[in-house]
């Protein structure tokens, strides 16, 4: 937990922005796995871990934007819980260590929103996603549950969003402690990228890896030598040589800041000369992202600058033709990269997706860009200091998307159908890094950069 102080300063931001009535940040229950008992690794909501820090189950935090007051509501354990769980601190003493002086059972919570309810006055609260607290705004304002999501207050969600999108230094110490996991996990994938051995056997390595370090990995691990596959969370296969190996994957370390990397690796060590051809492609738009990302620019224009790297490259290569930059605003080179550059990290691995993306990546200054493959970038807002973001641009040979393109005779001026033909067996490729922005630019996040070039990736391969 940070000092309380932090977390003090950030519910006094909040309050300033939030003119009037009570604000209320519901933390998570248990989520059941099979039966009751058997439980999900417990994970608390963000939002509330970043207004009121605690990390257990059964919490509510509620802020009066108008006095200034502030409560915790959640239950002391009895008897019974100690003798299952052990002595647990005292919700007092919880919420003292966060900075708040009031507490109550998380029964009273009703009864304080009814009042404010029954005053006139208005209950901010944020879009829930797990239906047990859709069920409780129900139970609590009577809310039919459908509506719930449509009821959240879209003034605290853009409030939200403004503090949570600019991470404080202590934030960056722990992201950077995450992205070090991630480097672990990932250099150990590449040890393990030998032909005959099953990708679950890698992807288990790699959430032992995480959970050794006390939490958890920040998404499910994506690995597969179907790279081609955006979210392929099929590990069922054997690598084999001539494959390469795509792994998306990343930690979060005690505190729930997450990293977020992706590494794509032959299977055996060595890149044949069309992989490297490729790669160095990726591998030029992932630098070029670091290069432009700055104060000041949008990441939507980061992420079309990068998606020129991306057709120049294939142009060299003769799978596209033409102009690039006119390629490019066709939308032709979506064909290899059918999604974004990057979203917004930090608590949540696409921090604050819950709150709506259109909030948190974009503004009435830069919208969304309604296109196939530029439409799921998820960040595109003008870039400021303090942000973090992924920069994970790939390239991808899918071999049902090659054919319906041919087939509607899609964008034939910039891509060259024939020679694409030849690739849909080579898989896909992506490359992530965690980028901080900075006064004057941006940086990498994490102590070292995973390996990354032809030479570091076959070196670490190759121990
Ligand atoms: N790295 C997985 C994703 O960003 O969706
Ligand atoms: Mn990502």
């Amino acid at each position: 937990m940070f000092d309380k102080s932090v977390y003090m300063n950030r519910r006094a931001r909040l309050k300033e922005r939030i003119k009037s009535g009570l604000i209320l940040i519901l933390g998570n229950g248990e989520a059941p796995a099979n039966y009751t008992d058997n439980c999900f690794k417990f994970r608390q909501d963000s939002s509330f871990l970043y207004f009121f820090g605690i990390s257990q189950p059964g919490f509510a935090g509620v802020m009066d934007a108008e006095s200034g007051e502030e409560w915790i509501f959640g239950n002391d354990v009895d008897m019974d819980d100690i003798i299952w769980m052990g002595p647990q601190p005292s919700v007092r003493d919880m919420a003292a260590e966060v900075g708040v002086e009031r507490t109550a059972p998380f029964a009273a919570l009703a009864d304080c929103l009814r009042k404010a309810v029954a005053a006139g006055r208005r209950v901010h609260f944020l879009p829930p996603y797990r239906f047990r607290n859709v069920q409780l705004i129900e139970d609590l304002l009577g809310i039919r549950h459908a509506m719930v999501k449509e009821y959240a207050s879209l003034e605290l969600v853009k409030a939200v969003v403004d503090l949570r999108s600019v991470k404080e230094a202590c934030e960056i110490e722990e992201i950077t402690k995450a992205c070090n996991i991630g480097y672990e996990m990932h250099t150990t994938a590449m040890r393990h990228a030998k032909p005959g051995v099953k990708e679950q056997y890698v992807a288990g390595l790699l959430e032992g890896i995480a959970a050794s370090y006390g939490s958890m990995i920040s998404f499910p691990v994506i690995l597969s030598q179907n790279g081609q596959t955006l979210h392929n969370h099929d590990h069922s296969q054997t690598l084999q040589v001539g494959r390469m190996m795509l792994t998306d994957a990343g930690a979060e370390n005690n505190m729930n800041y997450c990293s977020d990397f992706t590494r794509t690796v032959p299977v055996g060590g060595k890149f044949d000369s069309r992989q490297k051809e490729v790669y160095n492609i990726v591998l030029a738009c992932n630098n070029r992202a670091i290069e432009i990302a700055r104060p000041g620019v949008t990441y939507q224009h980061v992420h079309l600058e990068v998606c020129k790297v991306l057709a120049q490259g294939l142009k060299d290569l003769g799978l596209m033709k033409g102009d690039v930059d006119a390629a490019v605003a066709a939308g032709a080179h979506a064909l290899f990269m059918p999604h974004g550059l990057g979203h917004m990290m930090g608590l949540d691995v696409h921090d604050m997706e819950d709150l709506g993306q259109i909030y948190v990546g974009y503004d009435e200054e830069t919208r969304p860009i309604n296109q196939f493959g530029t439409s799921s970038l998820r960040m595109g807002r003008r870039l400021q200091e303090g942000f973090v973001v992924t920069d994970e641009p790939g390239c991808y040979f899918i071999p049902a998307l090659i054919d319906q393109w041919r087939a509607e005779g899609l964008h034939r001026e910039f891509l060259n159908y024939d020679r694409i033909d030849t690739y849909k067996d080579f898989g896909g490729i992506r490359l992530e890094d965690d980028i901080l922005i900075t006064a004057g630019g941006s940086r990498f996040l994490g102590d070292k950069r995973t390996p990354i070039t032809v030479e570091e990736v076959e070196a670490i391969m190759a121990e």
